[in-house]
């Protein structure tokens, strides 16, 4: 073997080596939640009386069992047999995604699996609002309709159950922050090109409302 083809053949091993030791080249994987808590909670009728927007957030993160109750609460699958969830949705299209922002990237929330799939590997909380608390909070839910699923519905239709689906998921939202004592506002004061841009949305995808989750400032 001649010098070039054995020096050939080390760069191509030292590559290979570094590839496998960064991870570079591999799907990210996807990042499993803990189980739901599904019992507890404060009485529901206390839970309506404490109901409310606040925009007072710390910058304290949320527990990986917190962000699966919340996530759990809001749309995750309560009927396993039928994969039914715990929000309705019209003609049980499903098709409201939740994409969680958080300061260690943007995921999708894969309710069947109970799991965060990874979108981007960087902070986009600031692109999910106008207001400057949205960079600040916990995590910034977005709702995102994929009008793939929604059958064939038109225009108005399709706006009208989109928006009535992603109001249910918000009140479930809002109803379980109100049960934990953490602070959550429901927003439709998103640039929506710039942040479909951002989070590299398909054409069929449209941004409903977002809404901002995390502990109160102390
Ligand atoms: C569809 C919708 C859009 C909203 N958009 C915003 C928003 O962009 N920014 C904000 O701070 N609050 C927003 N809110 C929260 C309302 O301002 C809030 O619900 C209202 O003032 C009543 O207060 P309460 O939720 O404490 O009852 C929105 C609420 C809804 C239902």
């Amino acid at each position: 073997m001649s010098k070039h083809v054995l020096r050939l053949c080390s760069l191509v091993m030292i590559t290979l080596i570094a590839c496998a030791t960064l991870g570079l080249g591999q799907e990210p994987r996807p990042v499993p939640l803990p189980p739901p808590e599904t019992s507890g909670g404060r009485p529901l009728m206390q839970v309506l009386k404490d109901r409310q927007s606040s925009r007072d957030f710390s910058s304290q993160k949320l527990v990986p069992q917190m962000l699966s109750n919340l996530l759990w609460a809001a749309f995750g699958v309560n009927r396993p047999d039928s994969g039914k969830r715990t929000a309705a949705s019209a003609m049980n299209w499903q098709e409201i995604d939740i994409y969680v922002a958080t300061q260690d990237g943007l995921y999708i929330y894969d309710a069947k699996a109970n799991a965060l799939n990874p979108v981007l590997g960087q902070d986009v909380r600031g692109a999910t609002g106008t207001q400057s608390f949205v960079k600040e909070a916990a995590a910034d839910l977005v709702f995102v309709a994929d009008l793939a699923k929604t059958g064939r519905a038109g225009g108005e239709e399709q706006a009208l159950y989109t928006a009535a689906d992603t109001g249910l998921i918000a009140q479930n939202v809002y109803l379980f922050c109100a049960s934990e004592g953490l602070s959550v506002v429901v927003r439709g004061s998103v640039d929506r090109p710039a942040l479909a841009k951002v989070m590299k949305l398909r054409p069929n995808q449209k941004i409903i409302l977002a809404q901002t989750v995390g502990y109160p400032k102390k």
